[in-house]
């Protein structure tokens, strides 16, 4: 992440191992990200992709594999010359964590590789595969010494989410690694932070003289943060089945939102200082005991609906999903922070599938006016002061406010002013991932998770986790597909006299 506006620099020559190359991520994700950085002239000179394939791959048949995904999944046209510029590095290895010894024919393949495309000793390697497998494969480079970094060589780890399941085991696992490389070497991805309007929440913050000072519990009622999506489970029914709307979405995704918008001004923008005030604030993220989290919170389930014209089937009967499943596929919970700027002001996180509507959303509401000098307008019927970083379906800023109408009497409406980003700049379609992807390649991890904000998250839901799993079938809520969630969602804000943010 650029700190600044001037041009972006190639970065240093380097090897790009990719573990999983020939599955879903790669395909949707990676692959076209490197192409457009390719086409952004954003990859280094001397660069080679390694992709550690299936027995029998041959470097041919993995160009052509990776080229069916990127004309599949790429974000613009595909041009001939930049893919096959792209392509033309890649070459195929094969190496399996369960055959340690391929690790050894893995390195002596990459040394070879690194030579003839003078990259001069920097890696980075890419774990674009399911989780249990992160462990393993980093074990492996480790014990043939490829992740040791050598002079002026650089050695990096990326790593996918999900990153454990539960606290003990993401600690586990930040362990496994950190016995392996060091901090500095591991990028923990967590693709909300390659979005736009995520990274903007900080630019508005801080190059703006004007919010921080109303940001705090003075001025701030509550927070809202809203992710809910149109799409079912689908095809993941064994992953969701087994994971559920909060470790899928909350500790991660929803918490890179939260610390965001609550942490404290960093001194500097360099990724010690920000990772810093952002492991903060989750640390800061009150303690909850078991009935507590059951107070304060909510789950449902989907049955089966309709969004538009699609019939969406019942939850229970996706494939690979228990019949008697009491998986979670609707989070909401509250939350406060246990420091002087946030005492008091609730957080209220809210997430789902199979909803009637996508939205992601971040809604600052502040504190009522007073009271009503307008003797028509009622205090209960101005308009809520709500200023609203959206992050889909529309990348912006809205703010909410009251307005008196046009006429003789003094009357008041709420009106919205909205900044959309895509009035304002053009923006080539990109797939989120190339700032991380580019990121990686130049050793910035300032949009990447470190262990202690990981572990810190896990902390904060690890009491709901565990309220839940006892809870079983207890108080989980049915909701139709393509509804607006369970009714007990509403109950969490309205207990409060606090209403969930409707959309004007
Ligand atoms: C992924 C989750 O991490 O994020 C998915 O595993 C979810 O279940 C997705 O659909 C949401 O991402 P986005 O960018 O569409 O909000």
């Amino acid at each position: 992440m650029a700190n600044g506006s001037f041009e972006q620099k190639k970065p240093e020559a380097c090897a790009f191992v990719i573990f999983g190359v020939t599955g879903d991520l790669t395909h949707r994700l990676v692959m076209p990200s490197l192409y457009n950085l390719a086409a952004a002239g954003l990859l280094p000179d001397k660069f080679c992709i390694v992709g550690i394939a299936r027995k029998g791959m041959t470097s041919e048949k993995l160009r052509e594999n990776l080229l069916e995904g990127l004309r599949k999944f790429a974000t613009r046209p595909v041009e001939d010359e930049i893919a096959k510029r792209l392509l033309h590095c890649v070459t195929s290895v094969e190496a399996d964590p369960s055959e340690p010894e391929s690790f050894d024919h893995l390195k002596e393949q990459l040394e070879k590789l690194e030579a003839a495309r003078n990259t001069g000793g920097n890696r980075l390697f890419y774990l674009a595969t399911p989780p249990s497998a992160f462990a393993p494969i980093a074990q492996q480079l480790g014990r043939v010494g490829l992740l040791k970094e050598e002079g002026d060589a650089w050695r990096r780890l990326v790593v996918e989410k999900p990153f454990g399941t539960d606290l003990a085991s993401a600690k586990a696992l930040n362990d496994q690694l950190l016995e392996l490389l060091t901090e500095h070497q591991i990028y923990r991805i967590d693709h909300y932070l390659g979005k736009e309007t995520v990274q903007n929440i900080m630019v508005l913050r801080f190059a703006n003289g004007m919010f921080e000072p109303i940001w705090n519990r003075h001025h701030i009622d509550h927070v809202q943060i809203t992710v809910e999506e149109k799409l079912g489970v689908g095809h993941r029914g064994s992953f969701y089945d087994a994971t559920g709307a909060l470790r899928d979405m909350v500790p991660n995704h929803l918490f890179q939102l939260l610390s965001l918008v609550a942490m404290e001004p960093p001194a500097r923008f360099d990724a010690h200082t920000v990772r810093n005030e952002k492991a903060e604030v989750l640390g800061a993220i009150q303690p909850q005991s078991e009935a507590e989290a059951l107070t304060n919170s909510v789950r449902g389930q989907y049955t089966a609906g309709e969004i538009g014209d699609t019939e969406i089937p019942n939850y229970r009967g996706i494939k690979d999903v228990r019949a008697d499943s009491t998986t979670e596929t609707y989070a909401a919970l509250k939350l406060t922070i246990d420091n002087w700027r946030w005492a008091g002001v609730p957080f209220y996180l809210r997430t789902g599938k199979a909803l009637g509507l996508k939205r992601t959303e971040v809604a600052i509401k502040f504190r009522q006016a007073p009271f009503a000098m307008f003797s028509c307008t009622p205090i209960e019927t101005l308009a809520e002061n709500y200023l609203v970083i959206g992050i889909e379906p529309t990348q912006g800023i809205t703010l909410q406010f009251n307005t008196k109408v046009p006429g003789p009497s003094i009357r008041t409406d709420g009106v919205q002013m909205k900044f959309n980003y895509k009035d304002y700049f053009q923006v080539e379609p990109a797939t989120g991932y190339e700032t991380l992807i580019y990121d990686c390649m130049i050793g910035d991890n300032i949009l990447f998770q470190r262990a202690d904000s990981v572990e810190a998250g896990w902390r904060a839901v690890q009491p709901f986790i565990d309220a839940w799993k006892k809870a079983g079938a207890n108080g989980l809520q049915a909701y139709p597909a393509g509804s607006e969630g369970p009714d007990a969602a509403t109950d969490l804000m309205a207990r409060d006299g606090r209403s969930w943010r409707k959309l004007t």
